[in-house]
């Protein structure tokens, strides 16, 4: 087994780079000068650079996966072809970004987007603000497929690689892309964002990368991956019900398609740990626990707008108010895995394995009482102002 511990100049926010929204978040100085190890984390001295401001880093752990177990991705090849592939949708019949836009060569265009403009007026910023969170979040997806890409056993090693696990990151990749382009579409003809800290934004974020601590490993990226798609269908399904609540039935329809392709996606990641679960139960709970125990990071959460240092906090904070994305939600996203994936019900596994299947069937509840007292602490928070937004004020 070859464990590497490499301390690299990689980004990590110092606040929780986890799921969890902060409830009260805790701010965190503008930059780090300690270089102190601790555990799980290390703190490094690095040089401002103009396309990578620099944070806290994790310890790097590669490759964390006994090689010999490469051999189990090898020989579920063709069960991912029957299984895995049957997810993805043909290209012929996916919905494109223009099918909810204006459009560009139509003599009605300028109507169309006057109308857009019209519904986007009704809607208020706090809620620009989590789409233009999400947006970005959709648009680093060059990094989601690196992260793919970094997976033992699983890689597309040649970049068209005949494999079906190849195959499948870049149809979903193929299928994601809309995601972040029909949003960015959208958002630009509302003009109700400034477009220009959104882009800053997105460049800072694609240079920093993300710091998922998947260590090379499927069994963790495969739990990572299916615990992300259930967060982002719940995410753009609530920006969806949001927009229907102000009266943007076309916005809602945009984030409602989204989510039912995040949901597909979320169908497929869970049958591939499913499978795992089934043949190599002992591993796979041990995973799960470890990726829980590590806390899952958002995708999104090293983004940086050249000014905010704590900007995913803030856009969190927005999104738990506004209820897109809770903490509650964390807690039911783990507690449908451990169902989904019959934890509790796993027999036969060691005494290690025994004790990740109790952590991880029981952390439910308790996430859901350390949210409880926190939101019983929590003060009123304050509003700050939101470069995406014209730099207006947004209640965090
Ligand atoms: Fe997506
Ligand atoms: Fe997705």
């Amino acid at each position: 087994m070859a464990l590497k511990l490499n301390a690299i100049n990689f980004q990590s926010p110092k606040c929780p780079s986890f799921a969890l929204p902060p409830v009260a978040s805790v701010r965190s100085p503008k930059f780090f000068v300690a270089s102190t190890l601790r555990s799980g984390s290390k703190e490094v001295e690095t040089v401002k650079r103009p396309f990578n401001p620099p944070r806290e880093v994790h310890v790097q752990v590669t490759h964390s996966m006994p090689p010999q177990k490469i051999e189990i991705f090898k020989a579920l090849e063709d069960w991912a072809d029957n299984n895995i592939l049957v997810h993805l949708k043909p290209v012929e019949k996916c919905w494109q970004p223009q099918d909810f836009l204006p459009d560009p060569s139509s003599d009605g265009f300028d109507d169309q987007v006057k109308e857009l403009r019209e519904r986007a007026k009704e809607i208020p910023d706090d809620y620009f603000v989590v789409l233009v969170g999400d947006m970005i979040t959709e648009e680093a997806l060059p990094t989601y497929q690196t992260m793919l890409n970094t997976l033992d056993g699983v890689r597309d090693e040649t970049g068209a690689s005949p494999t079906s696990w190849a195959i499948w990151t870049r149809a979903w990749t193929a299928e994601e892309n809309r995601h972040g382009d029909l949003l960015n579409k959208y958002l630009y003809l509302s003009g109700r964002v400034d477009m220009r800290p959104n882009g800053k934004t997105f460049r800072y974020l694609i240079g920093s990368g993300m710091d998922p601590r998947t260590e090379n490993s499927p069994y963790l990226g495969f739990i990572y991956t299916s615990f992300q798609e259930r967060a982002t269908f719940i995410s753009h399904g609530n920006t969806a019900r949001l927009a229907r609540e102000h009266g943007d039935l076309k916005l809602a329809q945009i984030c409602g398609t989204i989510a039912a392709d995040e949901k597909r996606h979320e169908t497929a990641y869970t049958k591939i740990v499913e499978k795992l679960f089934e043949i190599d139960p002992n591993d796979t709970v041990l995973a799960f626990a470890d990726m829980m125990r590590k806390k899952i990071s958002m995708p999104a959460h090293l983004m940086y707008d050249g000014r905010d240092d704590n900007l995913f906090d803030h856009f969190s904070s927005v999104a738990q108010r506004l209820g897109v994305y809770t903490a509650k939600d964390y807690a039911d996203i783990l507690e449908h895995l451990v169902a989904r994936w019959k934890v509790a019900n796993l027999t036969g596994l060691s005494a290690d394995g025994q004790k990740a299947q109790d952590y991880v069937c029981g952390l439910p509840p308790r996430i859901r009482r350390l949210e409880e007292r926190a939101q019983g602490r929590a003060k009123q928070a304050p509003k700050i102002p939101f470069s995406w937004v014209h730099d207006r004020e947004v209640q965090l």
